[in-house]
């Protein structure tokens, strides 16, 4: 086979994740001191200046700092602004499902089964309306176990909003996914499952759980400082996770930060 062929044939599919924007209601709200607006502007400006060509960005979860429509709707127009790729998103505890769902707008997100080569993404729901930890509904394990039953050739990256497995830090490992067991129970039976990334923990973490990646990424505003068992701030910046995504299964993946900004932002902080 003619060499340049070849090399086109295995390029890497590039995939971005984005997590935990909290817009407010209005672009001048901030959190913690720090306009959620801009640092996800920057974020965002930061994929262009990084990212030659992507194949799919994904936003996993708290996209709103509580569910407005008009946030989702700023949001999408933010994302257009930066991008032409397909996107796609979940929800997060501070989102709106039923708002994200009911959304009329042209270029809506897309589907949550999101197929790039080899590799199938699968986007659930771990949301339990009007709480702060996670939990898998029944009809969401049986929608897992069915793509994944029915998908048995795929590299499957699983991607959720809460934390499957404890980080390290009390404070928000009391909101991990409850039923996470129930969870890894079918990913056990499915040995094509190379991926498990998440959000929530405005954090960069990676683990590894038998064949199983567990991977989560900073948020594009605040970042909680990792090992901490009370509520606490940490100074790195704003950022995104990349992966790519190789037709053999192997991946690569790594994180990329805001750099040359001075955010006010409250570090003293108890809660947010
Ligand atoms: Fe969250």
């Amino acid at each position: 086979m003619d060499a340049v062929v070849k090399k086109a044939m295995s390029k890497p599919k590039r995939l971005i994740q984005i997590s935990d924007c909290h817009l407010g209601a209005l672009s001048s709200e901030a959190l913690l001191g720090l306009n959620t607006d801009q640092s996800l502007h920057d974020v965002l400006a930061l994929i262009v200046e990084k990212e030659a060509a992507f194949d799919y960005l994904v936003c996993t979860g708290d996209i709103a700092s509580a569910g407005h429509d008009t946030c989702y709707r700023r949001f999408i127009n933010i994302i257009h602004q930066y991008f032409s790729a397909p996107f796609a998103w979940l929800p997060g505890n501070h989102d709106s499902v039923p708002i994200m769902a009911a959304l009329d707008i042209p270029n809506p997100p897309e589907s949550r089964l999101i197929e790039q080569g080899n590799w199938l993404v699968i986007l659930l729901d771990s949301v339990v309306p009007k709480k702060v930890h996670g939990n898998f509904a029944e009809s969401e394990l049986a929608f897992l176990s069915q793509v994944l039953t029915a998908n048995p050739t795929k590299y499957i990256i699983v991607m959720l909003h809460h934390q499957p497995v404890l980080i390290g830090s009390a404070w928000i490992d009391q909101y991990i996914v409850r039923n996470a067991d129930a969870f890894f129970a079918i990913i056990d039976q499915h040995p094509q499952v190379k991926m498990v990334a998440w959000g929530h923990v405005h954090q960069d973490f990676r683990s590894q759980r038998n064949e199983v990646a567990l991977i989560a990424t900073p948020s594009t505003c605040v970042q909680f400082k990792p090992q901490c068992d009370d509520f606490t701030v940490d100074t790195l910046m704003p950022g995104y996770r990349w992966y790519d995504l190789r037709d053999d299964g192997s991946f690569s993946t790594g994180i990329e930060r805001v750099t040359g900004k001075e955010y006010v932002i409250d570090y003293k902080s108890a809660g947010y």
